[in-house]
């Protein structure tokens, strides 16, 4: 069952929030929505789940009309919200049972739902807890649970480890990776690990627009047309420094494949890292403050499509 996103455009008074936005989940497919705070990924995903209309587009789940079969389309999608809207004051089981009842499964189907869910999840033993009691990791477990009450095919989370201490945020992610066996998810995320370690395809969203698109090994290895997939980060102490280098390494690029441009007062260089030596001979004379050498992530996709950190776009 497919999920199709088709030129939707969303604005709220005069402002485009999501623009001209196309893209395809597939079945059995983890789809990470990546992009810094206010990219747009709440509003999409509150599109997709019919609690805001486009200004224009379509969207195509699978041979539903979303208009017409808005309520049957409901039924096929868990939604992990980015709010923790558990009831907190009540514990975990009732949490649960409620939702069963909104959703209308049946009491008897919706106790068996619950024990088992509540096994798989490992919450067996704080099925009887105040969710207020529970730790941060495992109320979040609760929301993921909570959205598969009613036996969905197709589970959305926005945000899912927002929050969490890194523990806990590990647990979630194993938690996910079982998940993605079973059912389709589209993972909305600000965290570039996140999408890289759980997603099968990745957009990367800014200002309401998928600025690039593929999966996480494709996209690390998408900085030109050749495939270089490592990143020399160069900085020295003095920037006259940095101009001198740049000409160096012009010069080389015409030798070996590279590319390179200046990012702040750092140099960053895309190549292979074959050719790690010849780099860095040609930098040995000058004062070096910094040389960072990593495997391109999908942060560095970002810097690279954007010319900032996610997390300076967020500021
Ligand atoms: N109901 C609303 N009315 C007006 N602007 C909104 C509303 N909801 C979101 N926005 C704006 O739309 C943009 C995208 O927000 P959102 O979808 O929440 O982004 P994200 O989830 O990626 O952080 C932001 O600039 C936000 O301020
Ligand atoms: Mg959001």
């Amino acid at each position: 069952m497919d999920l199709e996103l088709k030129n939707a455009t969303k604005k709220y008074d005069d402002d485009i929030v999501v623009n001209d936005l196309s893209l395809t989940i597939k079945t059995k497919t983890t789809f990470g929505l990546l992009g810094p705070n206010g990219a747009g990924k709440s509003t999409i995903i509150k599109i997709l789940i019919g609690l805001t209309d486009l200004n224009s587009g379509e969207i195509c789940f699978s041979n539903y009309s979303f208009k017409k079969d808005i309520n049957i389309i409901k039924r096929l999608i868990g939604v992990v919200p980015q709010n923790r809207n558990l009831i907190f004051d009540q514990s975990v089981y009732e949490n649960l049972y409620f939702q069963g009842m909104l959703y209308g499964v049946k009491s008897e189907k919706l106790k068996n739902r619950i024990s088992y869910l509540i096994d798989y999840f490992n919450l067996t033993d704080k099925k009887k807890s105040l969710v207020s009691t529970l730790s941060g990791g495992n109320q979040q477990k609760v929301l993921i649970l909570r959205a598969l009450i009613h036996d969905p095919e197709f589970l959305i989370m926005d945000e899912p480890t927002v929050g969490l201490d890194p523990h806990s945020r590990r647990d979630i992610w194993k938690l996910i990776e079982r998940l993605k066996t079973k059912y389709t998810i589209l993972l909305a995320t600000q965290y570039m690990d996140e999408a890289d370690t759980l997603c099968d395809e990745v957009g990367i969203l800014n200002n309401g627009g998928l600025i690039k698109q593929g999966t996480p090994t494709a996209l690390k290895k998408s900085f030109s047309e050749r495939e270089y997939g490592t990143i020399f980060e160069i900085k020295t102490n003095d920037i006259s420094q940095n101009k001198q280098i740049l000409d160096l390494v012009k010069q080389l690029s015409t030798d070996i494949s590279l590319s390179f441009k200046e990012s702040g007062d750092s140099i960053i260089i895309y190549a292979s890292i074959s050719y790690f030596t010849i780099i860095v001979q040609q930098i040995l004379n000058y004062k070096i403050k910094m040389i960072h050498i990593h495997e391109a992530t999908l942060e560095d996709v970002f810097i690279h499509l954007t010319g900032k950190k996610i997390m300076e776009v967020q500021l």
